[in-house]
């Protein structure tokens, strides 16, 4: 199995989606999730340290990291509310490059300000990894980088900018991948919002198998 990727990477693809306008809008809704779930920062199992990146949640599953682990749950871990709903805009994202017959559950929202990055990891914590990993990106540019699925297998980098997809599917599910960096002042988009720019992730996510 380690032999499949890379150099093919199948069930792995990447291209641009949203346009000018599409980004905008789905930064708005992004927006609006933070207002009713603010970023926190969460802290990575055992040692406690803490993710350069900030992160947040919408739908009905949230990802959360804190001392005890990583797993999904419902409310935010600071607020203790309930994760807004996935706004339209993103889970139309899904509907049309999923192939999967049932809606995300969960979409974690990364920031990363200048400086961030995150290291390679396996999206491990779901029950049904028949749905993929689809993934969208705002503002700054990246570095991001697709293994196999066994860590030691060889890696690439790629460079995915603001309004485009990646999809982690089939044999590519459980790839390991992290962004090495982000490129500050590639992207005005997120400016207003975050004066210093940076970048957002959009993952979503299918976690528990459908009844
Ligand atoms: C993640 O793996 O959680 C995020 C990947 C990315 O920021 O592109
Ligand atoms: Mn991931």
């Amino acid at each position: 199995m380690d032999d499949l990727f890379p150099p093919d990477c199948p069930g792995f693809m990447h291209r641009p989606h949203w346009s000018a306008a599409e980004q905008a809008e789905a930064l708005a809704a992004v927006r609006s999730v933070a207002e009713a779930a603010p970023f926190y920062v969460p802290v990575m199992p055992r040692s406690g340290r803490p993710f350069s990146v900030r992160m947040t949640n919408c739908g009905s599953l949230g990802w959360v990291s804190d001392r005890n682990g990583y797993r999904y749950h419902a409310t935010h871990p600071v607020t203790g509310a309930p994760w807004p709903p996935i706004p339209p805009i993103i889970l139309d994202v899904w509907a049309s490059v999923a192939g999967y017959p049932h809606p995300p559950e969960a979409c974690l929202v990364n920031y990363y300000a200048p400086g961030a990055k995150l290291g390679l990891h396996q999206d491990a914590d779901e029950t049904d990894f028949t749905a993929p990993v689809v993934s969208l990106s705002l503002g700054d540019d990246c570095r991001f980088r697709l293994g196999g699925p066994a860590r030691r297998d060889p890696t690439r980098a790629m460079r995915l900018v603001s309004g485009d997809v990646a999809v982690l599917g089939s044999e590519s599910r459980l790839a390991f991948h992290g962004v090495d960096r982000i490129y500050p002042g590639t992207s005005t988009l997120l400016r207003d919002w975050f004066p210093e720019g940076g970048r957002i992730n959009l993952t979503l996510r299918r976690v528990t198998k459908p009844a």
